[in-house]
Protein backbone atom coordinates (compact mmCIF):
# COMPACT_ATOMS: atom_id res chain seq x y z
CA UNK A 1 0.00 0.00 0.00
CA UNK A 2 1.40 3.08 -0.83
CA UNK A 3 -0.35 6.38 1.01
CA UNK A 4 -0.10 10.21 1.10
CA UNK A 5 -1.70 11.80 4.07
CA UNK A 6 -2.99 15.18 3.41
CA UNK A 7 -3.54 17.67 6.13
CA UNK A 8 -2.92 20.97 7.74
CA UNK A 9 -0.08 21.08 10.76
CA UNK A 10 -1.50 19.59 13.26
CA UNK A 11 -4.22 17.59 11.63
CA UNK A 12 -4.01 14.74 13.33
CA UNK A 13 -1.47 13.14 9.87
CA UNK A 14 1.77 11.72 12.57
CA UNK A 15 -1.51 10.06 14.97
CA UNK A 16 -3.00 8.35 12.08
CA UNK A 17 0.13 7.40 10.30
CA UNK A 18 1.01 5.04 13.39
CA UNK A 19 -2.35 3.29 12.68
CA UNK A 20 -2.01 2.68 9.13
CA UNK A 21 1.66 2.07 9.45
CA UNK A 22 0.84 -0.90 11.43
CA UNK A 23 -1.72 -2.23 9.72
CA UNK A 24 0.40 -2.81 6.54
CA UNK A 25 3.28 -3.07 7.49
CA UNK A 26 4.87 -0.11 5.63
CA UNK A 27 6.67 2.75 6.91
CA UNK A 28 5.79 6.13 7.79
CA UNK A 29 8.24 8.45 5.85
CA UNK A 30 7.53 11.72 7.25
CA UNK A 31 9.46 14.52 5.86
CA UNK A 32 9.27 16.79 9.05
CA UNK A 33 10.90 13.80 11.45
CA UNK A 34 13.57 13.86 8.65
CA UNK A 35 14.37 17.09 8.87
CA UNK A 36 14.40 17.38 12.67
CA UNK A 37 16.53 14.36 13.12
CA UNK A 38 18.90 16.08 11.00
CA UNK A 39 18.47 19.29 13.19
CA UNK A 40 18.99 17.21 15.99
CA UNK A 41 22.05 15.86 14.19
CA UNK A 42 23.49 19.29 13.91
CA UNK A 43 24.45 18.67 10.03
CA UNK A 44 24.83 21.87 7.58
CA UNK A 45 20.85 21.08 6.19
CA UNK A 46 19.52 20.27 9.35
CA UNK A 47 21.04 24.29 10.95
CA UNK A 48 19.44 25.67 7.74
CA UNK A 49 16.59 23.64 7.86
CA UNK A 50 15.73 24.64 11.80
CA UNK A 51 15.96 28.65 10.76
CA UNK A 52 13.11 28.20 7.98
CA UNK A 53 11.13 25.57 10.21
CA UNK A 54 11.23 27.95 13.22
CA UNK A 55 9.24 30.66 11.11
CA UNK A 56 6.92 28.32 10.05
CA UNK A 57 8.49 28.70 6.06
CA UNK A 58 9.01 25.04 3.37
CA UNK A 59 12.52 23.60 3.04
CA UNK A 60 13.38 24.52 -0.93
CA UNK A 61 11.43 21.84 -2.80
CA UNK A 62 14.91 20.50 -4.37
CA UNK A 63 16.04 19.39 -1.16
CA UNK A 64 13.36 17.53 -0.39
CA UNK A 65 12.60 15.86 -3.53
CA UNK A 66 16.35 14.59 -3.01
CA UNK A 67 15.76 13.54 0.09
CA UNK A 68 12.96 11.70 -0.97
CA UNK A 69 14.19 10.08 -3.73
CA UNK A 70 16.58 8.05 -1.98
CA UNK A 71 14.44 7.12 0.71
CA UNK A 72 11.62 5.68 -1.11
CA UNK A 73 14.58 3.14 -2.71
CA UNK A 74 15.15 1.56 0.67
CA UNK A 75 14.55 -1.93 1.91
CA UNK A 76 11.55 -1.21 3.95
CA UNK A 77 10.05 0.36 1.44
CA UNK A 78 9.38 -2.56 -0.68
CA UNK A 79 5.58 -3.72 0.68
CA UNK A 80 4.65 0.16 0.18
CA UNK A 81 5.01 3.54 1.92
CA UNK A 82 3.11 6.10 3.50
CA UNK A 83 4.05 9.74 3.25
CA UNK A 84 3.05 12.22 6.22
CA UNK A 85 3.96 15.75 4.96
CA UNK A 86 5.40 15.10 1.97
CA UNK A 87 4.23 16.18 -0.71
CA UNK A 88 3.55 19.62 0.08
CA UNK A 89 3.50 22.01 -2.43
CA UNK A 90 2.45 21.68 -6.29
CA UNK A 91 6.02 21.33 -7.64
CA UNK A 92 6.64 18.26 -5.14
CA UNK A 93 3.57 16.62 -6.88
CA UNK A 94 4.66 17.12 -9.67
CA UNK A 95 8.25 16.10 -9.44
CA UNK A 96 6.70 12.54 -7.48
CA UNK A 97 4.74 11.92 -10.07
CA UNK A 98 7.27 12.77 -13.24
CA UNK A 99 9.76 10.14 -10.38
CA UNK A 100 6.97 7.00 -11.22
CA UNK A 101 6.44 7.06 -7.30
CA UNK A 102 3.35 5.52 -7.20
CA UNK A 103 0.34 6.12 -4.84
CA UNK A 104 -2.37 3.88 -4.27
CA UNK A 105 -4.22 6.38 -2.20
CA UNK A 106 -4.65 10.34 -1.17
CA UNK A 107 -6.50 10.57 2.56
CA UNK A 108 -6.98 14.18 3.36
CA UNK A 109 -7.65 14.90 6.99
CA UNK A 110 -9.82 18.08 7.07
CA UNK A 111 -9.69 20.02 10.17
CA UNK A 112 -10.72 23.64 10.40
CA UNK A 113 -7.96 26.09 11.99
CA UNK A 114 -9.86 26.97 15.05
CA UNK A 115 -9.42 23.13 16.11
CA UNK A 116 -5.72 23.14 14.99
CA UNK A 117 -5.10 25.70 17.09
CA UNK A 118 -5.80 24.00 20.28
CA UNK A 119 -4.18 21.19 19.07
CA UNK A 120 -0.94 22.64 18.57
CA UNK A 121 -1.25 24.11 22.12
CA UNK A 122 -0.96 21.01 23.75
CA UNK A 123 1.05 18.63 21.69
CA UNK A 124 4.07 16.69 23.00
CA UNK A 125 6.51 14.69 21.57
CA UNK A 126 8.57 11.93 21.66
CA UNK A 127 11.57 12.83 19.16
CA UNK A 128 13.38 9.74 18.53
CA UNK A 129 10.03 7.84 17.56
CA UNK A 130 8.03 10.57 16.42
CA UNK A 131 4.99 9.52 18.48
CA UNK A 132 2.84 12.22 19.29
CA UNK A 133 0.75 12.94 22.55
CA UNK A 134 -1.76 15.58 23.45
CA UNK A 135 -2.17 16.97 27.70
CA UNK A 136 -5.70 16.61 27.63
CA UNK A 137 -6.89 15.00 23.96
CA UNK A 138 -4.52 11.98 23.80
CA UNK A 139 -2.57 12.20 26.98
CA UNK A 140 0.60 9.69 27.94
CA UNK A 141 0.34 7.09 30.47
CA UNK A 142 2.73 8.99 32.78
CA UNK A 143 2.97 13.14 32.57
CA UNK A 144 5.48 14.30 30.49
CA UNK A 145 7.22 10.23 29.49
CA UNK A 146 6.63 8.90 26.28
CA UNK A 147 4.49 5.35 26.61
CA UNK A 148 6.66 3.09 25.18
CA UNK A 149 10.08 3.83 26.81
CA UNK A 150 9.97 6.15 29.58
CA UNK A 151 11.73 8.59 27.88
CA UNK A 152 10.72 13.15 27.95
CA UNK A 153 8.49 14.19 26.05
CA UNK A 154 9.22 17.71 24.11
CA UNK A 155 7.29 20.54 22.89
CA UNK A 156 8.57 21.59 19.46
CA UNK A 157 9.75 24.42 18.47
CA UNK A 158 7.64 25.39 16.08
CA UNK A 159 3.95 25.01 18.09
CA UNK A 160 4.50 28.44 19.36
CA UNK A 161 1.12 30.16 18.83
CA UNK A 162 2.81 32.69 16.32
CA UNK A 163 4.80 30.11 14.25
CA UNK A 164 1.34 27.92 14.23
CA UNK A 165 -0.77 30.88 12.44
CA UNK A 166 2.30 31.28 9.85
CA UNK A 167 2.28 27.69 9.00
CA UNK A 168 -1.37 27.83 8.71
CA UNK A 169 -0.91 30.61 6.31
CA UNK A 170 1.62 28.87 4.63
CA UNK A 171 -0.38 25.47 4.68
CA UNK A 172 -3.46 27.64 2.79
CA UNK A 173 -1.41 28.84 0.25
CA UNK A 174 1.03 26.44 -0.76
CA UNK A 175 -0.21 22.94 0.21
CA UNK A 176 -4.41 22.84 -0.08
CA UNK A 177 -3.96 23.47 -3.77
CA UNK A 178 -2.69 19.45 -3.65
CA UNK A 179 -6.74 19.31 -2.46
CA UNK A 180 -8.01 19.96 -6.41
CA UNK A 181 -4.72 18.41 -7.99
CA UNK A 182 -4.92 15.26 -6.69
CA UNK A 183 -8.60 15.61 -6.93
CA UNK A 184 -8.41 15.65 -10.60
CA UNK A 185 -6.13 13.02 -10.99
CA UNK A 186 -7.86 10.72 -8.88
CA UNK A 187 -10.64 11.67 -11.48
CA UNK A 188 -8.50 11.54 -14.96
CA UNK A 189 -8.54 7.87 -15.45
CA UNK A 190 -5.12 7.47 -15.87
CA UNK A 191 -3.85 4.06 -15.24
CA UNK A 192 -1.62 5.58 -12.08
CA UNK A 193 -4.59 7.38 -10.75
CA UNK A 194 -4.66 7.30 -6.76
CA UNK A 195 -8.05 6.69 -4.93
CA UNK A 196 -9.03 10.08 -2.94
CA UNK A 197 -10.15 9.49 0.37
CA UNK A 198 -11.59 12.68 2.62
CA UNK A 199 -11.69 12.20 5.93
CA UNK A 200 -13.41 14.30 8.98
CA UNK A 201 -10.90 14.84 11.22
CA UNK A 202 -13.06 15.99 14.12
CA UNK A 203 -13.92 13.48 16.38
CA UNK A 204 -11.73 10.79 18.88
CA UNK A 205 -8.61 9.63 17.54
CA UNK A 206 -10.24 5.85 17.35
CA UNK A 207 -13.17 6.86 15.00
CA UNK A 208 -10.79 9.03 12.74
CA UNK A 209 -8.84 5.81 12.33
CA UNK A 210 -12.06 3.78 12.03
CA UNK A 211 -13.28 6.02 9.18
CA UNK A 212 -9.83 5.88 7.38
CA UNK A 213 -9.73 1.67 7.64
CA UNK A 214 -13.14 1.69 6.18
CA UNK A 215 -12.45 4.20 3.20
CA UNK A 216 -9.10 2.10 2.30
CA UNK A 217 -10.25 -1.52 2.54
P1 LIG B 1 5.74 18.50 9.84
O1 LIG B 1 6.43 17.85 10.93
O2 LIG B 1 5.31 17.70 8.66
O3 LIG B 1 4.52 19.31 10.44
P2 LIG B 1 3.01 19.51 9.95
O4 LIG B 1 2.62 19.02 8.61
O5 LIG B 1 2.80 20.93 10.18
O6 LIG B 1 2.24 18.54 10.77
P3 LIG B 1 2.37 18.27 12.25
O7 LIG B 1 3.44 17.25 12.50
O8 LIG B 1 2.51 19.58 12.98
O9 LIG B 1 0.91 17.72 12.61
P4 LIG B 1 0.19 16.35 12.32
O10 LIG B 1 -0.84 16.53 11.26
O11 LIG B 1 1.16 15.22 12.17
O12 LIG B 1 -0.61 16.23 13.68
P5 LIG B 1 -0.36 15.32 14.97
O13 LIG B 1 -0.74 13.89 14.68
O14 LIG B 1 0.97 15.59 15.57
O15 LIG B 1 6.64 19.69 9.24
C1 LIG B 1 7.32 20.61 10.09
C2 LIG B 1 8.10 21.60 9.24
O16 LIG B 1 9.08 20.90 8.43
C3 LIG B 1 7.28 22.39 8.21
O17 LIG B 1 6.68 23.53 8.80
C4 LIG B 1 8.36 22.74 7.16
O18 LIG B 1 9.15 23.79 7.59
C5 LIG B 1 9.21 21.49 7.12
N1 LIG B 1 8.75 20.51 6.12
C6 LIG B 1 8.25 19.26 6.37
N2 LIG B 1 7.92 18.63 5.24
C7 LIG B 1 8.21 19.49 4.22
C8 LIG B 1 8.08 19.42 2.81
N3 LIG B 1 7.56 18.33 2.21
N4 LIG B 1 8.43 20.49 2.09
C9 LIG B 1 8.96 21.59 2.66
N5 LIG B 1 9.11 21.73 4.01
C10 LIG B 1 8.75 20.69 4.78
O19 LIG B 1 -1.52 15.91 15.93
C11 LIG B 1 -1.42 17.23 16.46
C12 LIG B 1 -1.91 17.21 17.94
O20 LIG B 1 -3.30 16.92 17.97
C13 LIG B 1 -1.23 16.15 18.80
O21 LIG B 1 -1.02 16.67 20.08
C14 LIG B 1 -2.24 14.99 18.82
O22 LIG B 1 -2.14 14.20 20.00
C15 LIG B 1 -3.56 15.73 18.74
N6 LIG B 1 -4.60 14.99 18.04
C16 LIG B 1 -4.46 14.16 16.97
N7 LIG B 1 -5.66 13.68 16.57
C17 LIG B 1 -6.58 14.24 17.38
C18 LIG B 1 -8.02 14.17 17.47
N8 LIG B 1 -8.72 13.41 16.62
N9 LIG B 1 -8.65 14.91 18.42
C19 LIG B 1 -7.93 15.68 19.29
N10 LIG B 1 -6.57 15.78 19.26
C20 LIG B 1 -5.91 15.08 18.32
Amino acid sequence: MRIILLGGPGAGKGTQAQFICDKFNIPQISTGDMLRAQVKFGSELGLEAKKIMDKGGLISDSIIMSMMEVRVVEDDCKNGYLFDGFPRTIPQAKSLKQAGILIDAVIEIAVDDNEIIKRMAGRRVHLSSGRTYHTEYNPPKIDGKDDETGEDLIIRDDDKPATVKERLNIYHSQTEPLIKFYNNYASSGEKTSPKYIKINGIGSVDSIKDSIFSNLT
